[in-house]
């Protein structure tokens, strides 16, 4: 009974991980359409924006590579068709978000404020998951290292996008 529910522990930290890690990716793709999209609208051409926020999701599509080869590095602990059903699901989720934020007639102040939403989201499921890793043991350190390193350059996104969205404010 009491290894029972141990396990059951175990097993349900194992599962909140891997459906944090699924966020992530998720959140990280949309984050890399987002940016597509607002500027294929021509919504994110303001002063410069653009090449900044060009580069930022290059930063995203590299974090969606890390992830990717580290879940499949610890294929023998994490469940990838978890993750990956997470990452659909939260990919789609932020897709509906951003449609319903922006409506119909979007301008640049909603486009970049929108992508501060989208980075704050960023920063808060990575600063969970790094939680959430510390309590489910693995061999290899990779796993927390990796999140800590992509979790700097988040917070670095989420305040370039905070400091776009004031100079198109006041623009
Ligand atoms: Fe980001």
């Amino acid at each position: 009974m009491y290894i029972h529910s141990i396990m059951s522990k175990l097993n349900d930290k194992k599962e909140k991980l891997e459906q944090k890690i699924g966020e992530c990716l998720g959140l990280e793709i949309a984050a890399q359409k987002a940016v597509q999209e607002l500027s294929s609208k021509g919504l994110l051409d303001k002063r410069g924006m653009l090449s900044k926020l060009k580069n930022m999701q290059k930063e995203a599509g590299n974090h969606q590579s890390k992830l990717e080869q580290i879940v499949q590095k610890l294929s023998g602990s994490l469940d990838s068709a978890t993750i990956n059903e997470a990452a659909q699901e939260t990919e789609l989720k932020a897709t509906e978000m951003m449609n319903t934020y922006l409506g119909d007639d979007p301008d640049s102040s909603e486009a970049i404020e929108f992508l501060c939403l989208a980075e704050g989201g960023e920063v808060t499921h990575y600063e969970v998951l790094a939680a959430l890793a510390k309590k489910v043991k693995f061999n290899s350190k990779q796993l927390p290292n990796t999140i800590s390193s992509i979790l700097k350059q988040e917070q670095r996104h989420l305040k370039l996008c905070i400091k776009l969205a004031k100079e198109a404010a006041a623009y």
